[in-house]
């Protein structure tokens, strides 16, 4: 791990190959900084959920080394896989009761979390009763509650509509603006990695490498209104040229 302290993640040449296969990634050095939001795009299979799971210490490397505190982490998958039998409220308390925390300090801790997350007239809603919308909200939620330095999350948004979609993006952003964790996030979706980010990393079909790193020139917060800025457009033009170029 560097010593500079707002790092919150460190990959050095990173590779993973699982047993007697091929590379599935290569050669991957990043870091992320606490209120640094790095996105990361490319061809499926190319190892962008392995590298999360790496991040998260689900996974070690083949090669190289990624430092990281693992005690300090917030994971946020594509599918919420929020359980059944619990409220909204209830759900996000998980995690941190599986941590041991304080009863009072989660009290006030979810109390914080519901309000931001725009929560508070569903906390007592069951996972059935909530739309996809609110069901990723409740997952950002619970991991919020952790207070994590480093958020990771992978294609949180995609099985949303466009203004589910976008809305989400707008919280999560606020959010970010005001807690400055670091965030390691995966989409699919260029204009969305170019309306959050502070900087993309376009990967290569597999064997995954780094194929172009692009700073986003936006400082934040964001307008929505961003979305149609002709900036906007040559930067989102310059990461699908890069990311068609790595499907040739
Ligand atoms: N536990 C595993 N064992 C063997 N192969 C795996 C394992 N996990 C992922 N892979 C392979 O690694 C490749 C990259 O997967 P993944 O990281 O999910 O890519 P992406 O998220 O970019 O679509 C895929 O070919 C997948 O089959
Ligand atoms: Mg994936």
């Amino acid at each position: 791990m560097t010593t500079d302290p707002s790092i919150v993640l460190d990959f050095n040449r990173v590779s993973k190959a699982f047993t007697d296969g091929p590379p599935i990634i290569s050669d991957i050095s990043l870091t992320v900084a606490r209120g640094q939001f790095l996105s990361i795009v490319g061809p499926s299979g190319c190892g962008k959920s392995t590298l999360l799971r790496i991040a998260a210490g689900l996974e070690k490397p083949t090669e190289g080394i990624c430092g990281v505190d693992n005690n300090s982490i917030g994971y946020v998958f594509q599918d919420p896989t929020l359980l059944p039998w619990r409220n909204a409220r209830s759900n996000i308390n998980l995690f941190a009761e599986l941590q041991l925390i304080d009863k009072l300090v989660v009290k006030d801790r979810v109390d914080d979390v519901v309000e931001l997350v725009g929560l508070r007239e569903h906390q007592e809603k069951y996972p059935r009763q909530l739309s996809g919308g609110m069901r990723m909200r409740v997952s950002l939620a619970r991991s919020l509650v952790l207070r994590p330095q480093l958020f990771l999350l992978d294609e949180p948004f995609s099985a949303l509509d466009e203004i589910n979609r976008q809305r989400l993006n707008d919280e999560i952003l606020q959010i970010f603006v005001q807690e400055q964790f670091g965030v390691l996030f995966v989409t699919h979706s260029v204009a969305e990695a170019v309306y959050l980010s502070s900087e993309i990393i376009v990967m290569s079909a597999p064997p995954g490498e780094i194929k172009k790193r692009i700073k986003v020139p936006f400082a934040y917060p964001r307008d929505p209104d961003l979305r149609y800025d002709p900036l906007f457009a040559s930067v989102a033009l310059e990461v699908s040229q890069s990311l068609r170029e790595t499907q040739i």
